[in-house]
Parts: C-alpha cells; sequence; structure tokens
C-alpha cells in the first residue's frame, strides 16, 4: 500500500514518521516544493528503520508528481501553518490555491486515492477540495476531529487521573477555535458516563480548553503542532488500508445528515478502504443540535470567500 504525504514540513513529515515507523504502509512518498527539502526529511525517517525495525520504504521528492503515482491515500498537509493569535480561518486566502493546486496534480497520478486533507482552514480546504476535483464525496476526508477528539479525550483522562486509552469521546462540528463540539454528555470512561465522575463546571473548562487546544500550542511552540496531528492522520490512514471501519470524527460532505446540506462539518465516520464509508447519525439533543447548525453556517460563510 502506499501513501504520498503533500508537504514535508512539521505536520507533513510527522505523518510520514507515523506511518512508516507504525507499518502502516509499505511506501511512503513525501513531495515538498522546497529544493531538496522533502528528500532530506525522507533520508532522516528512513534511518530511523534499522533501530525501529521497520521496511515501510520512504520516498522523498521537489514536486515530481509522477513518483507519487498509484498511491492508495494521499494526505494533503501543504500551505502555512498559523503563528501564535491567528485563527486557522486567517489562512484561506494562501492555502486555497495551493491545496487545489496539489489536488488536481496528485489526481493526475493517483485516480483512485483517497485525499485525506489536513490543510486549514480544514473543513473549507475539504470542502475546495472536493469541489474542485469532481471526487466522489466517500474519497475526500478532512482530518480535525481525530484530533480534537484526541486533545478531548487527552483532558479528560488527567482530569479525572485514568488512562487516556480508557477514554472514549468525541468533537464534532468544524475544526475552528468557535466551531468545535465536544460532546461532554456522551464522553465516558470504559462506558461510565464521564457527566457523573466530573463537574459540570470540569466539564465545561475541559471543552473550551479542547476548543482552543491547537492554539494553546501554537502559541507555547510558536507555529502550529506537530506530534498529535501526525498521530492522528497515521490513525485514520491505518483505518482506511487495514479496512478496519473505525468510528472517526472526520470532516466530510453532508448531504441532509444533521439537518445539513452542501458542507464539509465533522461527524462520526465509518472508515474503511473506501474511505468514508457511512456516517452516524448521533442522538444530538437541542443544545448541540443549536451548536452544530451554528458551526455548520460559520463553516459555510467561510466556504462561501473563497
Ligand atoms: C491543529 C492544527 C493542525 O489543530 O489544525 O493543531
Amino acid at each position: 500500500m502506499k501513501v504520498t504525504i503533500v508537504g514535508a514540513g512539521n505536520v507533513g513529515a510527522t505523518c510520514a514518521d507515523v506511518i512508516a515507523s507504525n507499518s502502516i504502509a509499505s511506501e511512503v512518498v513525501l513531495l515538498d516544493i522546497k529544493e531538496g527539502f522533502a528528500e532530506g526529511k525522507a533520508l532522516d525517517i528512513i534511518q530511523t528503520s534499522t533501530t525501529l525495525g521497520f521496511n515501510t520504504r520512504v520516498v522523498g521528492t521537489t514536486g515530481n508528481y509522477s513518483l507519487t503515482a498509484n498511491s492508495d491515500v494521499v494526505v494533503i498537509t501543504s500551505g502555512i501553518p498559523r503563528k501564535p493569535g491567528m485563527s486557522r480561518e486567517e489562512l484561506i486566502g494562501i492555502n486555497a490555491g495551493i491545496v487545489k493546486e496539489v489536488s488536481n496534480n496528485i489526481l493526475n497520478h493517483s485516480d483512485k486515492a483517497i485525499i485525506v486533507v489536513v490543510s486549514n482552514p480544514m473543513d473549507t480546504m475539504t470542502y475546495l477540495t472536493l469541489k474542485s476535483t469532481g471526487l466522489a464525496k466517500n474519497r475526500v476526508i478532512g482530518m480535525g476531529g481525530a484530533l480534537d477528539s484526541s486533545r478531548f479525550k487527552t483532558y479528560l483522562s488527567l482530569a479525572i487521573s485514568k488512562p487516556a486509552n480508557d477514554i472514549q469521546g468525541m468533537v464534532i462540528g468544524g475544526h475552528g477555535d468557535t466551531t468545535m463540539i465536544p460532546l461532554t454528555r456522551l464522553a465516558t470512561y470504559n462506558g461510565i458516563p464521564i457527566s457523573k465522575l466530573l463537574s459540570n463546571k470540569t466539564l465545561e473548562k475541559i471543552a473550551s480548553d479542547t476548543m482552543v487546544g491547537g492554539a494553546t500550542l501554537t502559541k507555547l511552540i510558536g507555529t502550529s503542532a506537530w506530534y498529535a496531528p501526525g498521530a492522528s492522520v497515521g490513525y485514520l490512514v491505518n483505518s482506511i488500508l487495514n479496512d478496519q471501519k473505525r468510528i472517526i470524527p472526520c470532516s466530510v460532505l453532508l448531504q441532509g445528515e444533521y439537518n445539513q446540506d452542501d458542507v464539509c462539518l465533522g461527524v462520526p465516520c465509518i472508515i474503511g478502504r473506501d474511505g468514508c464509508e457511512d456516517i452516524i447519525n448521533l442522538d444530538l439533543n437541542d443544545i448541540e443540535m443549536v451548536k452544530f447548525s451554528e458551526s455548520a453556517e460559520a463553516v459555510r460563510r467561510m466556504n462561501q470567500s473563497l
């Protein structure tokens, strides 16, 4: 199985590293426009293979799309990351042109690939990719919900001092500081509702910390995060390539689900070999539904500015 990662910056290179070192694919191609950059990152990653014990081939290239031919999955991370104080939405002008060009180049060489969009503003970039390529909606998946959910579950596990892997929880809605919806009501500690273990005030604090999870890191590091984004992409790509059919919150085109139409937004998806194979319709309460429609409106406004 072959995966191409476009963009060899912090997020792209970490995606390549996670996919290679966990043997999720047999070949990873890392592509960037900066001369020699992807080649260097690929070489650095491949030099870990003897110590970590993996056999994934990792190839770097400066813009040679022919090396990406016949990829099963393509991850688009290209574009600029945000700086402290910036919202993801402020990146739209530059990133829209890049993402459009990249997705069309990719399809010229891999006409069957499933495309995973990471570039920000992610929901709008997913919508743009879908519209500019004309691909079927199952083949264009925005990665944001997996990352936001991992941040949500981490904060929950810290609050109850229990292992993060014993926490189940999801963040749906947009991948934006004000559009995310951490579903505190449905989160559990191995089936025990979290709401029985934490006060409302703590849950509200965890929800708001989750929503600004990316911004908090940007402020601390000076640019946007990469370990958790890279790991979340690896998790998503693994579910696609190995047809795991995991439920992962992803940004996909809604056509009536959750009362929304013609917008890409985070919802729980069944992720398998065909990409987003199904959307799970959660039984949201009135408050959650209102938040979801506000989130959809905000993303729709952003889409209109394209
Ligand atoms: C973040 C970026 C990748 O949330 O959107 O860290």
